[in-house]
């Protein structure tokens, strides 16, 4: 038997082949246990030495070349099969294809934005910084000393044994880093992630968005505090809403207050407003001569004003969401409808 004859012979039988069944039967006839190849390779103990090597050479090589000739019409099955399959679809290459399908900014980033469209207009510089914070700009050098109980209502997150590293409770760090590398007057906001060790609930979780607000000139008083105050609330609710100062406590700032607005979704109390007619906007308050000059700024020389938005209740406030926990599960239910 010639090898290369054989060959031929193999490519055409294969090439007439018309399904995977008859492919099948000729790999048997050629390769199998007893096929053409082991028939060829069971010949070499009868060949003189000189020749085996060169007949089991061309054995093998006919074999390789048979399962490729196979696999090569075996493709063809598959892409026959395809298209016939594309066909029985009505498939049409010439249509559109489908939309892709958009997702959109989750209402977080949402507000984020629109706060700093409207604090970039004012002047304001936005600032970041970063989530885990030392000790120093977390706590110390905002007032709150070690023994200080504020640091009790923190819920803090430490990230070391020694107590230098924390996750940032609050962005009021950003505040003093920010003092620390500008030359007053200037007027930042820093928008971020926040974390507290706490038990969650509908009202609270481990992780929400504050946005901090830090303006530092020369007679600055708590009336440019109300003043700004006034056109944040302009630009949140889109119509101007009265305010008021309730004395509130913070270290940083001296005097301290809660700023309430006048409930936007009703006239005469509301669930929202709980039939008080006011909202809890935001604590803020003039910042505490400590606090500037642990920034390097000379407090006898500048003053300034701090408040602190939290973004995450503001969210809820705006699309009624009653649960914070919605905002960063994930649920592609809820984050549909933004
Ligand atoms: N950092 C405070 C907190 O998260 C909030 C705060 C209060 C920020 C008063 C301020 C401020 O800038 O003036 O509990």
């Amino acid at each position: 038997m010639d090898p290369e004859t054989t060959l031929e012979a193999a490519r055409e039988r294969i090439g007439a082949c018309e399904d995977t069944a008859a492919l099948k039967g000729l790999e048997r006839e050629y390769v199998g246990k007893q096929g053409v190849v082991a028939t060829l390779l069971a010949e070499i103990p009868k060949l003189a030495t000189g020749e085996r090597k060169a007949h089991g050479q061309k054995a093998n090589a006919l074999k390789q070349s048979i399962l490729e000739a196979i696999a090569a019409r075996q493709i063809e099955f598959d892409i026959s099969k395809l298209d016939a399959a594309r066909r029985a679809d009505d498939f049409d290459a010439t249509l559109p294809p489908p939309l892709a399908q958009r997702g959109s900014l989750h209402p977080i980033t949402q507000v984020t934005r629109e706060l700093e469209d409207l604090f970039v207009s004012m002047g304001y510089e936005v600032l970041d910084g970063p989530e885990v914070e030392l000790d120093h700009y977390n706590f110390e050098a905002l007032n709150i000393t070690k023994d200080h109980p504020a640091r009790d209502s923190q819920d803090t997150f430490y990230c070391d044994d020694v107590g230098r590293l924390v996750l940032r409770t609050h962005t009021s760090p950003v505040q003093v880093r920010a003092m620390e590398k500008r030359e007053p007057p200037f007027r930042v906001i820093a928008p971020g992630r926040v974390f507290r060790q706490e038990t969650t609930d509908a009202s609270h979780d481990h992780t929400f968005y504050q946005m901090e607000g830090l303006v530092v000139g020369k007679d600055i008083s708590v009336a440019h505090l109300i003043g700004a105050m006034k056109t944040l609330l302009r630009g949140i609710f889109g119509r101007d809403l009265d305010v008021r100062l309730r004395p509130g406590h913070f270290p940083f700032v001296e005097p301290g207050f809660e700023l309430d607005a006048r409930c936007p979704f009703c006239e005469g109390g509301c669930s929202v407003c709980k039939r008080t007619t006011w909202i809890e906007l935001l604590p803020c308050g003039l910042i505490h001569p400590n606090v500037l000059s642990a920034g390097g700024i000379d407090p006898e020389v500048w003053s300034g004003f701090a408040f602190g938005l939290g973004l995450s209740r503001l969210v809820m406030l705006r699309h009624e969401i009653d649960d914070v926990r919605h905002l960063l599960d994930g649920d592609v239910r809820f984050l549909e409808q933004f």
